[in-house]
């Protein structure tokens, strides 16, 4: 009895661990994959942007698109915040199209109105990211 209880508890830290570190390595990965984009955008690479957002896109819906994925990896007194997850997967996604569109120039637009266009979209991406950890993330 004593044995299963100290191994259940065991198998439940380390897999809480696991989920935490997971949620951790994630972030960091998503963060990088965002500086790639604002390096891109500041040295007017073009080509980069294209690339880097389409990289951070794919990660960004992987990590925060689906609710129950994104709930295993949260502590369990914040696993009811999981939601915000899927709605900043939805605002990211939004202006990572408007991003692409200017890349397309989908509506016939001079290039600097693209430039303009794209790189807001760019400023709300990261809103999306502090947005949340306001909610879930910080406790002050
Ligand atoms: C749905 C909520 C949510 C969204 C959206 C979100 N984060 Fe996070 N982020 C968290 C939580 C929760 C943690 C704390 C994880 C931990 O410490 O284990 C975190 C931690 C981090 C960390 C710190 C990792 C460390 O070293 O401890 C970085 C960097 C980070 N996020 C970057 C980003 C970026 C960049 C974006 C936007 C592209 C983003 N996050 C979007 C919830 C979110």
């Amino acid at each position: 009895m004593y044995k299963t209880v100290v191994a259940f508890t065991l198998a439940s830290l380390f897999s809480s661990s696991l989920m935490a570190y997971d949620l951790k390595s994630n972030m960091l990965l998503l963060n990088a994959e965002l500086s790639e984009v604002q390096r891109a955008f500041i040295s007017s690479d073009q080509k980069g942007v294209d690339e880097s957002i389409k990289r951070f896109a794919k990660h960004a819906q992987d990590l925060l698109g689906n609710k129950e994925k994104f709930a295993a990896m949260l502590p369990e007194k914040k696993k009811n915040k999981a939601g915000e997850a899927v709605m900043s997967a939805q605002i990211i996604s939004h202006n990572v199209q408007i991003i692409l569109d200017a890349i397309e120039n989908k509506h016939n637009q001079s290039g600097q109105v693209r430039r303009e266009e794209a790189q807001r979209a760019y400023t709300y991406i990261e809103h999306a990211c502090f947005r949340c950890h306001n909610i879930v993330r910080d406790e002050y």
